[in-house]
């Protein structure tokens, strides 16, 4: 199927961004959405254009370092799904899907969709966790 992405450019923290328009064909229902970002990457590396940068560590659901926004969604469409594991099936052919960084001010944007989670990562260093309201959404400005 071929879809149309319209991703957050920031070529540096402060820097200013913008979104920036690309289609992409060929890909899988089966593909992941970072494996789909992936064929995208390589498609601007061999066109000799900047890859997107985005977070991913694990890929099977666990870190949460792939928090992006999709649709104006935190993870994308499936409820409760981190990025790496969802599937283009969510999508049809010919959607337009708009990706975003996670905007929240503990977060600042360091390059595209990659975050700055410092100030995440000192609460765990800590020794703290923090629980999801099940009942909707949490602004990471709660936390
Ligand atoms: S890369 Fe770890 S949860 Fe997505």
């Amino acid at each position: 199927m071929k879809v149309t992405l319209n991703v957050w450019r920031q070529p540096a923290a402060q820097a200013p961004g913008k979104l920036e328009t690309y289609d992409l064909d060929g890909v899988s229902a089966d593909m992941s959405f970072l494996e789909m970002f992936d064929m995208l990457n390589e498609k601007l590396t061999l066109e000799g254009k900047e890859p997107i940068a985005f977070s991913h560590d694990c890929r099977e659901g666990i870190c949460g370092s792939c928090a992006m926004m999709i649709n104006g969604q935190a993870h994308g469409p499936w409820k409760g799904t981190a990025t790496c594991q969802l599937h283009m099936r969510a999508f049809k052919d010919g959607d337009i899907i708009t990706v975003e960084p996670w905007r929240a001010s503990p977060f600042p944007i360091v390059k595209d969709l990659v975050v700055n989670r410092g100030s995440f990562d000192r609460i765990i260093q800590a020794g703290g966790y923090v629980s999801v309201n099940t009942g909707g959404a949490r602004d990471a400005n709660e936390i």
